[in-house]
């Protein structure tokens, strides 16, 4: 079920006729069958854009379409959507078993043929065998199966997931959300999935739609988003460790850090801002950009060389080098940057160029 945002927007008007839009003109096409992360800072309009699309809130304008059907005036229970949210909020008195039956109840179907569908969903997501449980007796990843489990039990055509794993620690995190990405594929169901955590979205998403206070940054493939961001929050906002910035300019067809070049460019002489990621440096014999190393961290196979910036000594940044070149704190080493790896934005708006 293709889901089409046209032009959505939420304006909150709190008491002191203070307007907070919170969903800014949104206009984005969610593909059917796969799962999608939205994914932006905490107050992006991330809930707020998937309260619209679950009918539990109503835009101040524009339409949300299910495939043709335009579902901006039908009721949430009646749009077809398995809705799942932080705290699970589970029946605690119910059962696993009753848990899962609740979203049934109005649901023309016998008794039998319910608690079939129950076991096969509660089979589906891992948590078959234990049906005759309450909530309190179950750890917090099962809970959430359980909810998961209860959000699809009636073949919703669209299901809503709104940071469904961060009251799970670290572990259970990674593991659930496997877990979420097998349903997905198994179930074929168009989901869309919430998180402020870009290493969640990036790894189990088909498709990521970047927000910055109510605005689409970006759409498209994890990957693609990350090697090539429109714009440079995009660029911050992916990838750990993050992205280095520095300040730079074009200069004689050369891109100049400081006094370092970096390589020939062309275009008019002008100030920009430069990210390079961390992997995206290379050591070599001879190069301008050139520096003494502070500090350096290994973890498993990586080497991180902390490096003083070259527009600020009281700051660093980061290259993760092969751990071969068996460099120390102190060593001066020389850099070319992996073009790939580089991205060059208007230092005023920020957009790539
Ligand atoms: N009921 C409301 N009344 C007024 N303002 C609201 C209301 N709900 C949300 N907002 C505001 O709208 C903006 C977007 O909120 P939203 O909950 O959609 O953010 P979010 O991206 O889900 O953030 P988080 O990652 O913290 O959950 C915020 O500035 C928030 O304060
Ligand atoms: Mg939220």
């Amino acid at each position: 079920m293709e889901i089409t945002l046209k032009n959505l927007t939420k304006v909150f008007q709190s008491k002191k006729e203070e307007e907070t839009v919170a969903v800014d003109n949104l206009d984005i096409k969610i593909p059917s069958g796969q799962l999608t992360g939205l994914l932006g800072p905490s107050g992006c309009g991330k809930s707020t854009t998937l309260y619209m699309i679950s009918g539990l809130l109503r835009p101040t304008s524009g339409e949300i379409y299910f495939g043709e059907e335009n579902v901006t005036p039908v009721p949430p229970e009646e749009r077809g959507i398995g809705l799942v949210f932080q705290n699970y909020a589970l029946y605690p008195h119910m059962t696993v078993r009753q848990n899962i039956l609740f979203p049934l109840e109005n649901v023309k179907m016998d008794r039998e043929e319910a608690l079939e569908k129950a076991q096969e969903i509660a089979d589906l997501v891992g948590i078959g065998h234990l049906m005759n449980r309450k909530p309190k007796q179950l750890s917090g990843g099962q809970q959430q199966r359980v909810a998961i489990a209860r959000a699809l039990v009636k073949s919703p055509r669209v299901l809503l997931l709104d940071e469904p794993l961060s009251n799970l620690d670290a572990r259970l995190r990674l593991q659930t959300r496997e877990e979420i990405k097998r349903i997905q594929r198994e179930t074929g169901i168009t989901t869309i999935f919430v998180t402020h955590d870009q290493e969640e979205a990036m790894s189990i998403s088909d498709e990521i739609v970047v927000m910055r206070e109510g605005v689409t940054q970006q759409i498209g493939a994890p990957q693609v988003v990350y090697n090539k961001p429109n714009n440079l929050f995009v660029a911050k906002f992916l990838g750990t460790p993050p992205i280095n910035i520095f300040d730079g300019r074009i200069e004689n067809g050369r891109l100049m850090i400081g006094e370092a070049n970096i390589m020939k460019f062309e275009g008019k002489d002008r100030e920009v801002t430069i990210g390079i990621r961390p992997e995206g440096f290379k050591m070599v014999e001879r190069s301008s950009f050139q520096a003494d190393v502070e500090f350096v961290e290994t973890i498993g196979r990586d080497t991180t060389l902390i490096i003083p910036h070259p527009n600020d000594e009281s700051k660093t940044f980061r290259a993760i080098v092969d751990a071969d070149y068996g460099v120390e704190p102190g060593d001066t080493v020389k850099f070319n940057v992996k073009p790939h790896k580089m991205h060059i934005f208007d230092k005023e708006t920020g957009e790539v160029l």
